[in-house]
Order: structure tokens, then sequence, then C-alpha cells
């Protein structure tokens, strides 16, 4: 993928006395004091913004935060929260501008944040006359919002066609160089773990690798519609038995390529959905009406882990049973583990697939964990997010020079 990197423009001196404009996706939870209850977005952004400081930039952050209406501001809509986390993790004090849209005071060496960009009119739906403005604040556009690359908004997208410079911030680049890496062009095997709930959530992800990936490991609900397809019994487990079809044909589309969806040949059930609850190991074959399957059973495991072990690029995306109960883990935690252990280059994302990792401890070992809810589903589904094909058209059309003849070379502003 071809994109200018703001750490480039910094390393080439590009950026001092500049005004940069970055866009991150600091969209935290929040309690209904309106604490912060998790603030792994806000510290993965920081990289970028002290890169800028110290290439000595004037610096202008936004972000959005939730899903506000536009122009009517609530106290609850404000980054306030989100300033003073970052400003204690960065150890200065950040200001945070409201109504900012037509000028905003910033000094090279400063940085300030601007308040709630979905609070503008017309973000959601790209206006051109809001893009226009947003870009006229800037000399250049820092995207580094992977949470929020799957959307075309007017601070994501509309700021990147008509700012002077439009570049990708580390977070960004590193996504994008990851997605590259799994998906552009995969060391095989390429393993794909897809689990969760419903089939009919994950449908079009489950399609989309079945044209690509060798295997395609399904867990959870998932798993267990698929395991109908194949003709077997699953009890009273969560199942989608209208997605039946899909399910076939997923699997015929992966056999007619020679690659494969396991089934699982053994799981763990239970009689209710309870962290008491008894847990029994049956073979697949062995599952009875009353019987929910809670999670993959331990030669399905060492199976599945087997293959992962010697994949060549694994893509993570869903645990593989109820591994929030002790009794239904095993499974997610040998898969975790195999995947730890593998030399494969591995990226995972979603919400209980970061929770899976921080529960048994595998951050340092999964190749890189996405921090995109949406937006990383949207890449399996294969598709071009609105921010990489921007960033890319911006790379694509800057002047040539002999500073910046191709990719990865130093672009000149
Ligand atoms: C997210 O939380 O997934 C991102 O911040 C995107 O938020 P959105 O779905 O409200 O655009």
């Amino acid at each position: 993928m071809n994109f200018i990197r703001f750490s480039d423009l910094c390393a080439s001196g590009q950026v001092a006395g500049k005004r940069v404009f970055i866009r991150a996706d600091l969209n935290v939870p929040q309690d209904a004091s309106g604490a912060i209850t998790e603030d792994t977005r806000i510290r993965a952004s920081g990289p970028c913004l002290q890169m800028a400081l110290d290439a000595g930039a004037a610096v202008m952050v936004t972000s959005h935060l939730g899903r506000p209406t536009e122009g009517e501001f609530r106290p609850a809509d404000s980054l306030a929260p989100v300033a003073k986390r970052l400003g204690e993790l960065m150890q200065r004090e950040i200001p945070v501008v409201a109504n900012w849209t037509d000028g905003v005071q910033v000094e090279p060496g400063q940085l300030v944040m601007l308040e709630n960009c979905r609070l503008n009119k017309g973000e959601k739906k790209n206006n051109e006359a809001l893009a226009r403005k947003m870009a006229a604040l800037c000399d250049i556009f820092v995207h580094d919002a992977f949470g929020t690359a799957h959307r075309a908004e007017a601070s994501t997208y509309g700021i990147a066609q008509y700012a002077p410079v439009a570049c990708a911030g580390p977070l960004l680049a590193a996504e994008m160089d990851a997605i590259s890496a799994a998906f552009a062009q995969p060391k095989r095997p390429l393993v794909a773990i897809v689990a969760g709930s419903k089939v009919s959530t994950k449908l079009t992800i489950l399609k989309a690798l079945a044209e690509n990936v060798d295997q395609l490991i399904v867990g959870g609900g998932i798993a267990n519609t698929f395991m109908l397809a194949a003709g077997l019994n699953i009890g009273k487990s969560l199942a989608e038995p209208d997605l039946l079809a899909d399910a076939t044909a997923v699997i015929a589309a992966m056999k007619a390529r020679g690659a494969e969806v396991p089934i699982p040949t053994d799981v763990v059930c239970a009689k209710s959905f309870a962290a008491n609850a008894p847990a029994t190991v049956k073979s697949a074959g062995e599952v009875e009406d009353d019987d929910l399957i809670l999670d993959i059973g331990p030669d399905t495991t060492a199976r599945l882990a087997a293959q992962l072990k010697s994949a060549g690029t694994i893509v993570w995306n869903g645990p593989v049973g109820v591994f929030e109960f002790d009794a239904f883990a095993k499974g997610t935690e040998g898969i975790a583990r195999a995947i730890a252990e593998s030399s494969a280059f591995s990226i995972a994302g979603g919400g209980d697939t970061l929770a899976a990792i921080a529960k048994y401890g595998i951050e340092q070992d999964v190749g890189y964990i996405s921090t995109g809810g949406g937006a990383f589903l949207e890449v399996l589904e294969g598709k071009t997010l609105p921010a990489f094909e921007i960033l890319q058209k911006r790379a694509d059309s800057r002047p040539a020079s002999p500073a910046s003849p191709a990719h990865g070379a130093v672009p000149v502003l």
C-alpha cells in the first residue's frame, strides 16, 4: 500500500513550525459518571502526538466520542475527560477548544484538543464545506484513527482530500502494515479463526475469507451451525438453522480450493449456561438433545493448535468457547497459547479477542493487535477502508520529485 508516513515527514524535518491536524480515535468507554473505564485508545494515540511535538509542530488533535447529535452540545459528549487523561499520560496541560472550525490559536510546541468532531454539523455525511474548513486549519493532516478508518466522515475523509498534505500517523501506518502482511502477500498457510455467537453477523467475513485462507477455523455459535451443516447433533446449543445453506456453501467453497473448515471432533458440553455447570467432554457424535456445547474439546484443541503452530500467517477474531467461564475456557486458552508459540505472523482484533489475549497474557507474542472494532471486521470482509483509499490516492497523486519517487521514499511538502 502506497501512503505517506508522518514519521517520514518528521524525520526529514518537514514538520517543524507546521500546523498539524491529527485525527485520532479517542472514543473510549465511560461509566455513568463520565469516568473513563478503559484507556487503550488514548495510550495508543500518544506516540503520534509526541512525534508531532518533538518535530516542532503546532498540534491540533480531535476525535469523535460516542454518537452525539450534530450541533447539539451536551456536557456528556465533551472530550474534556479524554484531554485530562491524555494530559496525565503526556504530563502536560491539554486545553480543549470548542467551536473550532473557523480558526484555532495554537503555536509550535503546543498541543490542543479540538472538541468532539461529531458535534460539527455535516461531520457524519462528510460535508464538503465543513471538510474544506477543517483542511484550511492545517498544513499537514495526519490520519491516526484506525478505529474510525471504515468511516468516510469530514474529519477522516474530506479533510484528507483537501488538506495540503495527508498522511498516516504511526498507529494507522502500523495497522496498514500488519493488514498488508496478513492479506496482501501472506506467508502460507494462512489460517483464520472466526468465532462468535452468530453466523449471520459474520457471514460476509466467512464468505470473503473462504476465498483466500487455507484453513478457516470456526468457533462458538458459528461452529455449532457448521456442525449442524455437517450433519451432527448439537442439542440445544446456540445456532442458526436458517443459515445452514450458507455454512454448507462456505465449506464447499473451501473444499473446492483444496482448503478446509475443520469441524470439531469433540466438544465440552453442559446442561445449562452457567459458570458452575458441570462440564462434560464428549465426542462430536455423542451430543445429546439437552446438551449445550460451550467449548471445543481437548482433541479438537490439540489438532487446531498443531495447525496454528505450522501456519505462516494467522488472523484471529473471536474466542472459540465461553472463555469467561473457566470450565469452558480451555479451547480458547489452547488456541491463544498455540498462536503465541507459533512462528507465524499473527494479527488479532475484536473486543472479546483482546479480552482473551489479556486473560492469557500473550500480548507480546501476537504479531499485531488491532485497535479497530468495526474497522477490523471490515478488513476481514475484504473491503477497502475509506481511510486507506484516500491516503493512497493522495500519495499516488503527489507531484513527482527526486525526493519522492516511489513508495517508502520521503515525500516533499
Ligand atoms: C469504534 O468504537 O469502533 C470506533 O470508534 C468507531 O465508532 P463508530 O462506530 O461510532 O463510528
